[in-house]
């Protein structure tokens, strides 16, 4: 999936970027696979990373000796399964999955980043449907489209909203 959809990313995904998420979904077993007769049709994977604690430091979101924050490191949904949610309920089974996961230091996860590109309607909805909040923007690097990536943050032992409507079918 990753290999005929990894052109949706910015920047689309390079075949070592694709090994990267298999060899990081195989090592850790933080991701989330939606099915639909037998394919793989969406994923998404989580985990925690110190990447981006100096920016979530900034936005004034990270305690004190704080070193790592969940992350939902990225997101993918068939484009031939439009507006069926699929990308929203990814997360949201990620969201809970990440209540149960600890720091290294033992402490559970206090709190989860999305970042996305300004003009990414599908991460910015799913974020705004899950009780997200936009602290800000940050310079993006080495993308394409874009020169900045919206800082998406959620403190995690809030509760999730629940769905207006009922799951759909995929
Ligand atoms: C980002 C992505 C995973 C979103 O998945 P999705 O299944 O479309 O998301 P959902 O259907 O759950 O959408 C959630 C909300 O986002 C908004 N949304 C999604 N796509 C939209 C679009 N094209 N235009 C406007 N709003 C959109 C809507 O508000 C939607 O809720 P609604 O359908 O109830 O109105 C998907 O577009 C994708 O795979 N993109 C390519 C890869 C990528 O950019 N991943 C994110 C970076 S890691």
């Amino acid at each position: 999936m990753l290999k005929q959809h990894g052109n949706l990313f910015d920047p689309p995904y390079t075949p070592q970027r694709i090994q990267t998420e298999v060899d990081q979904t195989r090592r850790y077993r933080t991701a989330v696979v939606a099915e639909h007769n037998g394919r793989i049709v969406g994923f998404a994977r989580y985990g925690h990373t110190p990447y981006r604690i100096e920016q979530l430091r900034q936005f004034g979101k990270a305690a004190l000796g704080q070193e790592r924050h969940g992350y939902v490191f990225s997101i993918l949904r068939n484009p031939h399964q439009q507006y069926n949610g699929l990308g929203e309920k990814l997360v949201r089974k990620s969201l809970v999955l990440m209540r149960s996961m600890k720091y290294p230091n033992g402490k559970p996860l206090s709190e989860v980043v999305m970042t996305c590109h300004e003009a990414n309607k599908g991460t910015l909805g799913i974020g705004a449907k899950l009780g997200f909040t936009a602290l800000g923007r940050v310079p993006a690097q080495g993308r394409l489209t874009h020169t900045e990536t919206v800082f998406l943050h959620l403190p995690l032992r809030r509760a999730i909203k629940p769905r207006r409507t009922k799951p759909r079918r995929i």
